[in-house]
């Protein structure tokens, strides 16, 4: 996990005597690096993510494809290129095309009782994905895997943490109709740990070890999960949505991170003769702090969360929010400043609809028309409305829509699951 101290940049002349080597960046389900060169923290390097990960970038060409096929404008975190890179996208296009059905997978690990501003990348796009396609959509809540990784939690715990992580998903939007989110504590049995089992018989420690690197030291409960991970990806372990069909594959969208437990699910996915799911990955939002490391609930200042008040959101934003810009208004007026490292800025292509208003704030920057105190002002705005609402939405919600969501044998009726 980064460390505050190792995103602050540090000069190579600060470093005297010292041999500066350099550091590739390392993405892991557990830790994002930036690289390191002559001492100095880069940002993320999306482009050779991809390489290193062998996944595919999201094209013009596919975006347009994307378009044609769903008669929609891309969501804006596809347009702006947030959700970057894939797997296997044009499988689930074709199904489309064909009225053959498919289903969406997505998983949050509930290592606290709110989930922060990037934790919505992925859910915003699971709920604008599940109104065009017209899919079910299952959610998984891994509160076993924060009790095996982080020490401090309990079981108890972690599952509370799964109960507040429902009742969030349902206040962006979704309907237990078409909806169904489990803790894995609660539901793991039946067809769910039969799929375990047979995943697990299909893993060796040495592939499980060179895919996540575990050490000596790990408790064997974290070389088990990958299996748990991956089970939700095949449609047999859902009878009660599928019946007895093991031929519909999911696209799982989720941030880069999480690729690593995906790449083993489509191998296993081969011997075991199940559907390979698609898969659709996003960059980070960044830290508070900037582009060099993800924002991450571990690390309190580094993030919004969905709780967090409007004066919290106003401090962080204006107390650690990084611009980068000149720091005089003189100068500022003369040179411009980069809206491409601002913080708010970037905040803002996530959370504002309107392209235009997102060129101008960023041509107006560029000029030196924009200060960077009012592109925080305008962020603050934006995010105290999202949390906002978000937060009345939640208070909404009862105790009987969570049940629902996580009650297998909700109706959850499907026509187009009929055709073959
Ligand atoms: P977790 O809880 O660490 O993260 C949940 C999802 O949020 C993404 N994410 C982010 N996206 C953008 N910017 C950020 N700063 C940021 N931080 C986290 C993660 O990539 C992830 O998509 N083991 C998983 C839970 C899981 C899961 C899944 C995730 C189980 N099954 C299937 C995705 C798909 C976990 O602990 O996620
Ligand atoms: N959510 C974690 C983070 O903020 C990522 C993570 C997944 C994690 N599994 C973990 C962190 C286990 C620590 C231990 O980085």
């Amino acid at each position: 996990m980064a460390e505050l101290s190792t995103i602050t940049p540090v000069p190579v002349d600060a470093l005297e005597g010292l041999t500066v080597q350099d550091v590739e960046q390392n993405i892991t389900p557990w830790t994002v690096e930036a690289a390191e060169v002559n001492g100095v923290k880069q940002a993320i390097d999306y482009d050779k993510l991809i390489v290193q990960f062998g996944s595919r970038k999201i094209d013009e060409v596919l975006l347009e494809r994307f378009t044609k096929v769903t008669g929609h404008v891309p969501h804006l975190l596809l347009r702006r290129g947030v959700f970057f890179s894939h797997r296997d996208l044009s499988v689930i296009l074709d199904r489309h095309e064909q009225g053959k059905p498919f289903y969406l997978y997505t998983g949050r690990g509930p290592s606290r009782g709110h989930m922060h501003i990037g934790h919505m990348l992925p859910f915003l796009f699971c709920k604008w994905l599940q109104d065009v396609f017209d899919v079910p959509l299952v959610v998984q809540l891994t509160d076993d895997e924060k009790f095996l990784y982080k020490n401090d939690l309990t079981l108890d715990q972690t599952y509370e943490y799964s109960l507040s992580t429902v009742r969030q998903i349902a206040a962006i939007g979704f309907k237990p109709e078409k909806t169904f989110i489990f803790s894995n504590m609660g539901f793991m049995g039946g067809a769910f740990y039969r799929n375990v089992l047979k995943i697990s018989s299909h893993i060796t420690y040495s592939e499980a070890r060179s895919t996540f690197g575990y050490e000596a030291k790990d408790n064997i409960g974290k070389i088990h999960f990958s299996s748990i991970q991956i089970a939700p990806a095949f449609c047999s372990t859902f009878p009660s949505i599928f019946g007895n069909r093991t031929d519909i594959p999911c696209l799982i969208p989720c941030g880069i991170d999480q690729d690593p437990y995906f790449r083993l699910t489509r191998d296993v996915a081969k011997v075991l003769k199940y559907k390979k799911p698609s898969l659709i990955h996003s960059q980070f939002l960044p830290a508070l702090q900037g582009a060099t490391s993800k924002m991450s609930s571990s690390i309190d200042n580094t993030a919004i969360f969905m709780n967090d008040t409007p004066n919290a959101i106003k401090k962080k934003i204006n107390g650690y929010a990084f611009s980068g810009g000149p720091t005089s208004l003189e100068e500022l007026r003369k040179f411009g400043s980069n809206p491409d490292v601002d913080v708010s800025y970037k905040y803002l292509t996530y959370f504002v609809e309107d392209d235009q208003e997102i060129a101008d704030l960023a041509e107006g920057y560029r000029k030196g028309e924009i200060t960077s105190g009012e592109m925080k002002n305008r962020c603050i705005k934006e995010l105290q409305d999202f949390v906002g609402g978000f937060q009345e939405r939640e208070r909404a919600i009862t105790q009987a829509d969570v049940e629902n969501f996580m009650n297998p044998d909700y109706p959850r009726p499907f026509a187009a699951l009929a055709k073959k």
